[in-house]
């Protein structure tokens, strides 16, 4: 088992979560220009609509790199002294995000470029699912940090070997 994060898992996990908040906070130009798709005009392809698309692949890219290395080097375990419940309650959140990270982008591509116009609604509910298990990520990483001071932040800060 390894000690720790490596310094490309690092980087993967901060560049993914960057383009996961960028694609919440301005993916709703991208509904706009579905609702032009939809009534069968052309889209406005906006500077941030191109962003949206382009940012959103780049997720499935890195994700699809960071999943190999996750198969290939491993990741370390998790923080010791947590019960059997928390630990599969924090490895459900991580199963959790690897689906949104990989469904989401997919489901907006197929909708786009794939014509499956039913998946562009599937893919707005990625939003709310993703805010519901990043606000929960966030307060268990600070629960850890500053409660229990395992100092688990550090791991997703410096590589360990
Ligand atoms: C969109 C935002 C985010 C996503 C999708 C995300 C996703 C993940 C995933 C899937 C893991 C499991 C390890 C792996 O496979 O790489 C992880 C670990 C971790 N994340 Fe995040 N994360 C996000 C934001 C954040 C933020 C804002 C913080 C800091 C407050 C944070 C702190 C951590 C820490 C400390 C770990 C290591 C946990 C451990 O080793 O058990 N993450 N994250
Ligand atoms: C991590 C990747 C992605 C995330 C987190 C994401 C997130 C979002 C969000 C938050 C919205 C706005 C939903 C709303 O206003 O309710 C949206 C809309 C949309 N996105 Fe993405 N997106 C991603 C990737 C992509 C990609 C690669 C495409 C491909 C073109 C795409 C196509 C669309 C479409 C067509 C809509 C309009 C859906 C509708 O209004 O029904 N998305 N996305």
């Amino acid at each position: 088992m390894v000690k720790g994060y490596s310094r490309t898992q690092i980087a993967l996990h901060w560049a993914v979560a960057v383009l996961i908040l960028f694609q919440l906070i301005f993916g709703e130009e991208m509904g706009v220009a579905w609702d032009a798709v939809e009534d069968g005009l052309a889209p406005n392809m906006t500077l941030t609509v191109w962003a949206h698309i382009i940012a959103g692949s780049a997720v499935l890219a890195l994700v699809v790199w960071r999943l190999a290395l996750r198969l290939t080097r491993g990741v370390p375990a998790a923080p010791a002294g947590e019960s059997a419940a928390v630990r599969m309650a924090g490895h459900a959140g991580h199963i959790g995000f690897y689906i949104l990270m990989l469904g989401a982008p997919i489901t907006g591509l197929l909708a786009w470029y794939g014509g499956i116009t039913d998946l562009a609604e599937v893919h707005e509910l990625a939003k709310p699912a993703l805010i519901i298990l990043i606000v929960v990520h966030i307060a268990a990483a600070f629960y850890h940090h500053f409660i229990v001071k395992d100092g688990l932040l550090n791991r997703m800060r410096k590589p360990l070997d």
